[in-house]
């Protein structure tokens, strides 16, 4: 069902997402200024999409009748986030449209098939290797060298699933500590700044960038994006056509992220591609005050069959700061910064680690 070019909505109708963290409900509510309804499908009670729209499912994704059902109601079906499983979406598929692609799953939710494909397409990545078991953890170590980064292959996010290796580590109990038995060795990249690329491709193939964003991490989650990136004109640009390739190659409708590395100064490419969300992300959050179009309207745009926006940034720079756990009781704090924009989840309780809302701020042009 997944051919883009038959999806021509109109206002009023329907786009099921899958998913109901602050992702969904940022898409739902981007919908909905646009005329369109969303339902959820979430297998969480306590979704926080759930309180943003009229319909909500509240299933298991094993749950095919749910799904089903959950199908006949809806238009098209997109989804928050890459670890739909693949039986879900073969029964959606079936049935509804699945934008983006759900091939495109098989890719992203892999880091050794992401990485494979991004090398295909002649773009940069740190070296890797596939793990399996200790020895060929020795023997990865080997050919890559240390520091590296050792990572599950799946359901990785926020740094978990991954462990630094360095000089001198007990390698065994690395490996028995990440618990799993297919794990992807990465050369630990000795970046300048990690900066990511939101591309939006709408079905008919236009590619819509945003500025570059620039991404500081605290204790492995996203702290800070600025956009636009402190790089040079050039960079950024390479930076867009990556992006613009991946998603050309992936034959992507929809909004998707790529994170890269920038290097200080090496001889090789100057970029690097990390890892890609087929989602709006995070380090686009920066959009919804910031810019003429949000991440999310562009995304909603795409699967709608929408002519997606060319979006003007406001503003010499917009920052992004993240409100995680305990952050979120600093709300009123925030809510008399002049230039912010606060934006609350409505999750329950802040526990350390957990998105919970975000700030944004522009800084006017100089001279206003
Ligand atoms: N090969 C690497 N070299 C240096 N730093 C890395 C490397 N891989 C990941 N990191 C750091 O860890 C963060 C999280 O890793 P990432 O692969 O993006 O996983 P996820 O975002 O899914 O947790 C990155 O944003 C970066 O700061
Ligand atoms: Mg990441």
């Amino acid at each position: 069902m997944s051919d883009a070019k038959q999806v021509k909505l109109k206002p009023g109708d329907t786009i099921g997402i899958l998913g109901g963290g602050q992702l969904g409900r940022m898409l739902a509510m981007a919908a909905a200024r646009l005329g369109l309804r969303c339902q959820i499908f979430s297998p969480d009670p306590d979704s926080p999409a759930f309180d943003v729209v009229l319909n909500a499912t509240c299933a298991e994704y094993a749950d095919v009748e749910a799904l089903e059902l959950f199908a006949g109601d809806v238009d098209v079906i997109t989804y928050e986030f890459e670890n739909v499983p693949s039986a879900a979406a073969m029964v959606l598929d079936a049935r509804r449209p699945v934008l983006p692609n759900r091939k495109i799953l098989e890719t992203t939710q892999d880091r050794l098939a992401e990485k494979d494909f991004v090398t295909r397409l002649g773009i940069g990545t740190a070296a890797y290797a596939d793990v399996t078991s200790v020895a060929s953890l020795r023997e990865a170590i080997v050919r890559i060298g240390l520091p590296a980064v050792l990572k599950t292959r799946r359901f990785g996010y926020d740094g978990k699933g991954q462990a630094i290796i360095r000089e001198g580590d007990d390698i065994a109990k690395v490996w028995t500590s990440l618990a799993t038995k297919s794990a992807i060795l990465e050369a630990f990249v000795p970046f300048e700044r990690e900066i990511s690329v939101i591309a939006a491709r709408s079905a008919t193939g236009e590619v819509e960038c945003f500025d570059v964003t620039e991404n500081e991490h605290r204790d492995h989650i996203l702290n800070i994006s600025r956009a636009p990136a402190a790089i040079p004109e050039a960079l950024a640009e390479e930076a867009r056509s990556i992006a613009g390739k991946i998603a050309n190659a992936l034959d992507y409708v929809g909004v998707l992220a790529v994170e890269m590395f920038v290097l200080a100064n090496g001889t090789g490419p100057k970029v690097l591609v990390n890892e890609i969300a087929p989602r709006v992300h995070n380090s686009g959050h920066w959009t919804l005050d910031g810019a003429s179009v949000s991440q999310f309207e562009q995304h909603i745009r795409a699967i709608a069959g929408w002519p997606l926006g060319k979006p003007v940034r406001h503003g010499e720079i917009v920052t992004m700061t993240n409100l995680i756990g305990d952050e979120i009781n600093d709300y009123e704090k925030w809510l008399s910064v002049p230039g912010a924009t606060v934006h609350i989840y409505g999750k329950g309780a802040p526990r350390p680690g957990r998105k919970m809302g975000h700030v944004t701020e522009v800084r006017p042009p100089k001279g206003k």
